[in-house]
């Protein structure tokens, strides 16, 4: 059975990289919604109808487990899919929790009371409507005391990325890091909180500077998923990607590649 992993565009594809080096076997199919893309500056509503109908895209493709690579997509409809839309036998999961447990210093599915922990001021960086969820706040607070969030939104840094327009991201990302620093001077961790800006890593680290711990998520979901499947595994199959959009499977396989810096072929959803 393969693993379906979804993101609005090209940015979970740093997730499908992470989980197909922890999980070599496993045969997973990347749906990009890019004709929809970028998510971030939806209303919730709408964010919801469109992974709703692009996590069935992939249960029909023959998944019944399908990853949300996409914070955006888990911050805005992931609970409400959770609540009554996921057909029986079938499962959702999205991006955060991983990246809470890691900055919280929590194994795997530790589900104890909220503690105190070693991070006290984290600056978040995300897309509008992921800030405007409060998701991760509401996530943090299941698990961890005094812990003081600062969230930028980084409108326009997906588009530039999908655009292929690495200047303008760079430059966008160091005008985000600078007015969240005005917020606050001094974060001790950041969270790159949209599965686009691992991309971007290197912007983020040397405009936050040396002292940022810089949370990048693709990793650690790759961790936990290899965990998760290892506990609930039947997904061993050939390890042969399928790559799925609903835009111009040429103009996103091109991206793709230049992302990659490997040859990667979408075909049309
Ligand atoms: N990669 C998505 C996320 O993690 C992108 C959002 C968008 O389409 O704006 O939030």
């Amino acid at each position: 059975m393969a693993v379906g992993i979804f993101d609005s565009g090209l940015g979970g594809l740093t997730v499908l990289e992470a989980a197909q080096k922890c999980l070599p076997d496993v045969d997973f199919i990347y749906l990009a919604d890019s004709e929809h893309a970028p998510y971030g500056v939806r209303t919730a509503d709408d964010i919801y109808e469109l992974t709703c109908a692009a996590v069935q895209r992939l249960f029909d493709a023959g998944c019944d487990l399908v990853i949300l690579g996409c914070n955006t997509a888990s911050a805005a409809a992931l609970r409400r899919m959770q609540e009554g839309w996921i057909p029986e036998g079938k499962r959702v999961l999205g991006v955060f929790v991983p990246l809470i447990e890691a900055l919280t210093e929590r194994d795997w599915g530790d589900n104890s009371p909220p503690r105190e922990v070693d991070v006290k001021h984290v600056a978040l960086f995300a897309t509008p409507a992921t800030v405007a969820s409060r998701a991760f706040q509401r996530e943090l607070a299941f698990r961890a005391i005094g812990v003081d969030v600062e969230a930028q939104a980084c409108g326009g840094v997906v588009d530039a990325i999908e655009d292929g327009d690495f200047i303008l991201a760079e430059a966008m990302v160091r005008s985000h890091v600078d007015a969240l620093m005005r917020k606050m001077p001094k974060p001790q961790a950041a969270i790159l909180g949209c599965t686009h800006y691992p991309l971007m890593l290197d912007a983020f680290q040397e405009a936050l500077g040396a002292d940022v711990k810089v949370f990048s998520q693709a990793n650690l979901v790759g961790e936990s998923l290899a965990d998760y499947l290892t506990r609930h595994g039947d997904k061993i199959g050939s390890g042969e990607p399928a790559y799925l959009t609903t835009g111009d499977p040429k103009q996103v396989s091109n991206r793709a590649t230049q992302f990659l810096r490997r040859q990667i072929t979408f075909t049309a959803a």
